[in-house]
């Protein structure tokens, strides 16, 4: 009888110690962020807090800009920019599978094959370089290259622009726009850029959790969220409101590709890719630059066991994690991770 009393005293203990835990963590979290507890971060690494989506950086000019992001819409929708008439930017940045293919590569020109893996365009106007090895260095820059890719749009832009100019719908609306009906790649270029900008994820459990809905992040999540923040290391590249630090790393999944090292020619960034953006990630697979990765728990598994050594970043260390913290960190990559809901196609110009 006293035996069985021990052990139920004993396991009340454990119950009480452990829903302990889980309101400290949530009382912590519940602070302003600029309380809550120093992430594990590396000596010397730039990182910024978690924190709120932020607005898209054109929000405030959406009304002045209203024809041009219609114009960039339209021809971001538009398979006539492709010498086929078949493949558009859309063809490869599907609003519905939040502006990726879901892909491995994607499928471009007579049925040619990306070398790698089509991101998304949402948010993209955070990053500094575009691609995954920061080849472009702006939003406009970066949508002359899939047009005039021989296994993307396959166009020739002197020949792209007489077809252009041949649709009465397109000249009335660079006219709206640019004061006069001339096109020029610089004009497409910046109407489709501008368009992108309008481009960002919606609000996800974890924004609406730091608007002050203490329940829109379960225990499980928040729990993920501490260990993203510490144990667990992500901060280290993926911090601020996006989760990227806009650097380039060789975190081990690099393969044959140079990455970085093929625009620097540096030796130092050989295989390293552009830390990207984690929110709505678990809708954007298969993951990595090369799409090869399809399971969450797999990529978590391989990036905690990663030694630092070769050309693999010093910021990788291996991190011991039980099984129920790595579905921690799962959940809370679910809790950043916004389905697609709607998106208006345009009417395309005739
Ligand atoms: C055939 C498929 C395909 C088409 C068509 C295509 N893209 Fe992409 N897009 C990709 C792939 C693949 C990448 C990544 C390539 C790389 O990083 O080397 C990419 C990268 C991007 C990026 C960089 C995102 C980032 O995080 O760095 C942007 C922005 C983008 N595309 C916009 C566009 C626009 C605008 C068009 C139309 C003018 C377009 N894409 C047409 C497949 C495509
Ligand atoms: C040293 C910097 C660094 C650290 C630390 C790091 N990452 Fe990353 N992460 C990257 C880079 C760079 C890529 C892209 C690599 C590639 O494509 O080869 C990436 C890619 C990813 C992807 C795939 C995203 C996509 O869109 O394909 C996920 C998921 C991810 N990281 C999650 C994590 C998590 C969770 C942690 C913590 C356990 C973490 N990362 C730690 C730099 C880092």
């Amino acid at each position: 009888m006293r035996k069985s009393a021990v052990i139920l005293f004993f396991i009340l203990f454990i119950f009480a110690a452990y829903s302990f835990n889980k309101e400290r963590l949530r009382e912590i979290y519940s602070r302003p962020s600029s309380r809550w507890p120093k992430p594990n971060v590396a000596e010397g690494v730039q990182w910024t807090e978690l924190s709120m989506l932020p607005q898209s950086p054109i929000e405030h000019l959406k009304d002045s800009l209203k024809d041009k992001i219609e114009l960039g819409k339209a021809l971001f929708f538009d398979a006539r920019l492709s010498s086929s008439d078949k493949i558009s930017c859309a063809s490869c940045h599907l609003p519905e599978k939040n502006w990726t293919d879901g892909k491995e590569n994607s499928t471009g020109h007579e049925g040619a094959l990306t070398k790698r893996n089509a991101p998304t365009i949402a948010n993209s106007w955070v990053y500094h370089k575009l691609f995954w090895d920061g080849r472009a260095s702006s939003l406009q820059d970066q949508a002359f290259s899939p047009i005039v890719s021989e296994s993307e749009m396959n166009s020739e832009m002197p020949d792209l622009m007489i077809k252009l100019r041949k649709i009465k719908g397109y000249r009335e609306m660079f006219k709206k726009v640019y004061g006069d009906e001339r096109i020029n790649p610089d004009r497409l270029t910046d109407a489709i850029a501008v368009f992108e900008q309008t481009v960002t994820s919606a609000k996800s459990r974890f924004d609406r959790f730091l608007e002050g809905d203490k329940t829109a992040l379960s225990d499980q999540e928040l729990k993920g969220l501490h260990l993203f923040r510490t144990k667990a290391g992500c901060m280290n590249c993926h911090s601020g409101p996006l989760f990227t630090d806009n650097q380039f790393h060789n975190i081990g999944f690099s393969g044959t590709d140079e990455g970085y090292y093929k625009v620097t020619h540096r030796e130092e960034d050989m295989g390293k890719f552009k830390t990207p953006s984690l929110r709505d990630v678990m809708h954007t697979g298969p993951w990595m630059h090369d799409g090869k990765h399809t399971n969450m728990k797999a990529i978590i598994n391989q990036l905690i066991k990663t030694k630092s050594e070769g050309a693999i970043s010093s910021l990788l260390k291996p991190i011991n994690l039980k099984n129920r913290e790595k579905q921690a960190l799962i959940a809370f990559l679910n809790a950043i991770s916004t389905p697609f809901e709607n998106f208006e196609k345009p009417i395309l110009p005739q």
